[in-house]
């Protein structure tokens, strides 16, 4: 199959910041691995946080935490194609990678790996990883089936590529880390993944890319989001068991927000995304709405202790 060559980060942008100073620039495969084999040879520690640039305080607090635990840090910027359904952003996802460089630069990321799609999907690619229903065909699967099967694809890809210790991810995206977690494990891929705290906006809005398109009345509307969900933490805190309440609960502060169309909330089992007849174990809380033609995801994770 082909992939679009439009769907990368810009290669000629790439190519152009090769030559300016700053984050060391890697567009293709080949000196990437050059790269890594050599920093593994001399004995580094080597950490990869995945993202598709328009990089935000989120990956930024990744990249930090990868620095402090491994010697290299990658980051790789790669809108993938294969993850965006059809209708959905792919085409104007936003893309700077000028900033991007900038911001990485005075991160000090190692390097910033910026493939072009034909490098990362040349002419006749035709591999999927599929990781299993349980964890891709609930929560936002049910609306974005093929979504999981383009992230466990290129997740596989670079971690195959770039053969890191450790792989970083944000809470944010709690189902993902399920999937990373899976495939790192089924698929033997030899790397920690490491899951942190969610980096929220002063009014608790959670922080994403996807922020950039909110119109002000949407953007004053999106922190209902957060309240919900620490409405449901406190539920679950002062003793609430039943799913159905509190997804009710959640449900109704959501609706004090004209502008957010509900389009799921669960309580699920953190683990397995399993349902729970009663809320016990590490409880997921999720949802995600859409604000005018934004979709926003978010979620707690609330710890109750069994027979609490
Ligand atoms: O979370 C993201 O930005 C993407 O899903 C990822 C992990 C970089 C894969 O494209």
């Amino acid at each position: 199959m082909t992939v679009e060559a439009t769907s990368h980060q810009s290669g000629a942008e790439a190519s152009k910041a090769r030559r300016v100073r700053g984050a060391k620039v890697i567009t293709t495969l080949k000196e990437m691995r050059l790269t890594v084999e050599r920093w593994r040879r001399n004995g580094k520690t080597v950490a990869l946080v995945p993202t598709m640039g328009a990089l935000h305080e989120g990956h930024l607090s990744l990249i930090r935490e990868a620095r402090k635990s491994c010697d290299r840090v990658i980051v790789s910027l790669f809108v993938n194609p294969l993850q965006f359904g059809a209708g959905e952003d792919f085409g104007e996802y936003p893309r700077d990678f000028k900033r991007d460089h900038r911001l990485l630069t005075a991160e000090k990321a190692d390097a910033l790996f910026a493939p072009a799609a034909e490098e990362l999907y040349p002419e006749g690619f035709d591999t999927r990883v599929v990781v299993g229903d349980r964890l891709t065909q609930t929560l936002c699967g049910l609306s974005r089936p093929t979504h999981f099967i383009g992230v466990a694809t290129v997740v596989t890809k670079l971690i195959s590529l770039t053969r890191p210790h450790q792989v970083y991810f944000g809470q944010k995206d709690f189902q993902q880390t399920l999937v990373a977690r899976r495939l790192v494990a089924d698929l033997n891929l030899g790397c920690e993944v490491m899951v942190l705290p969610t980096v929220r906006e002063t009014d608790g809005l959670a922080k994403s890319t996807r922020n950039v398109y909110l119109s002000q009345e949407e953007r004053l509307a999106a922190p209902g989001i957060y309240q919900a969900l620490k409405l449901a933490e406190g539920m679950l805190q002062v003793g609430e068991r039943n799913p159905q309440d509190l997804i009710e609960a959640v449900r109704k502060r959501l609706r004090n927000e004209t502008a957010i169309e509900i389009e799921y909330i669960a309580a699920k089992n953190a683990e397995t995304l399993e349902d729970l007849n009663i809320l016990t174990g590490n409880v997921l809380v999720a949802v995600a709405v859409r604000l005018g033609r934004v979709r926003l995801i978010d979620n707690v994770v609330v710890s109750v202790p069994a027979g609490s």
